[in-house]
């Protein structure tokens, strides 16, 4: 049977994440937004496009909860996004409204879809979706560490002048600015970042990915950024589908890992047809948890926040 993929959110990542499942022609796709005549344009306009491009899939928009039934995948990526001097904590009172109102229409439609959250604060939102569905814990998971090891993954290959398709690295933590890049599991074709560049500018590149999502935001004045999130959210998509097993960063329940318990946080995974199938354990240095604590606790800060709205 084919799969079928629901986006709610049909603004900038929501439409793109639509275009990069058809062009991988991973399953039918509905996008769902509030808006009237948005979704349903956006969705002729990409299902217009496959005959052109050869993907064999069909794409429709929607304003009804009713055409999202039986997904395989829910992604969420409806939300306010931020505007220049805002952090994404900025958007919680809003986006947690938003989603609670989505998840609560789509969950019960699709009892055994997958929940890809995308929108921010994203820990604290995916740990809102895990919630308000019900789902086990394993079928809902954030998208944040792909997009942010791939932003650490092209500011390594700028910086060597390497292709980028040889850099692999590693990168955990809240999806905010104190994320922990991770330049000891960083390698460019098996050869540690080290050996490329040195300390001083690998820590410039540390920071310009921490900032990663703020500089586009600075750049654009009107919203933030939605190809490298969308590509993102459609690896995941494409990980489950297809029952890769991908390693990869996600934001996932822990329940122990790393000293953590009941939260969402970004941590390699094994990702494949059972969602989250395993969350990888780092021997982590002292230095490298002290980071990623800190990185916790700012999560933690923002789910007290959510839990007192
Ligand atoms: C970013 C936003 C979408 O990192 O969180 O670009």
């Amino acid at each position: 049977m084919r799969k079928k993929i629901s986006i709610i959110g049909a603004g900038f990542v929501g439409s793109t994440t639509a275009h990069w499942l058809a062009a991988k022609e991973l399953g039918d796709i509905v996008l769902l937004d509030i808006v009237e005549g948005v979704p349903q344009g956006k969705a002729l306009d990409l299902y217009e496009a496959a005959p052109v491009e050869g993907y064999d899939v069909r794409v429709i928009g929607t304003n009804d909860y009713a055409d999202t039934a039986n997904s395989d995948v829910i992604v969420v990526t409806s939300g306010a996004p931020r505007k220049p001097g805002m952090s994404r904590e900025d958007l919680i009172k809003v986006n947690a409204d938003i989603t609670r109102d989505c998840i609560s229409k789509a969950a019960p439609l699709s009892p055994n879809a997958f929940i890809i959250m995308v929108n921010n604060p994203l820990d604290a939102m995916t740990y809102l979706a895990a919630e308000v569905s019900g789902f086990p814990k394993e079928r809902v998971m954030g998208q944040a560490g792909v997009l942010d090891a791939a932003r650490y993954r092209t500011f390594i290959a700028m910086e060597a002048g390497v292709s980028v398709e040889d850099v692999q690295a590693m990168l955990m933590g809240g999806h905010g600015d104190e994320m922990v890049p991770l330049p000891r599991f960083s390698t460019i074709g098996g050869i540690p970042v080290t050996h490329f560049i040195a300390p001083e500018r690998l820590a410039q590149i540390i920071e310009r990915t921490r900032k990663g999502g703020g500089e586009i935001v600075n750049l654009l004045k009107t919203g933030s950024a939605y190809y490298a999130p969308a590509a993102s959210t459609a690896l995941m998509v494409e990980a489950i589908l297809k029952d890769k097993k991908r390693v990869v960063p996600v934001a996932a329940y822990l329940t122990g890992q790393y000293g953590l318990n009941d939260m969402y946080f970004g941590v390699p995974v094994v990702l494949g047809a059972g969602g989250v199938e395993k969350i990888i354990e780092l021997p982590l240095n002292e230095e490298e948890m002290a980071l990623l604590n800190a990185s916790a606790k700012a999560v933690r800060s923002t789910l007290e926040t959510l839990k007192s709205l």
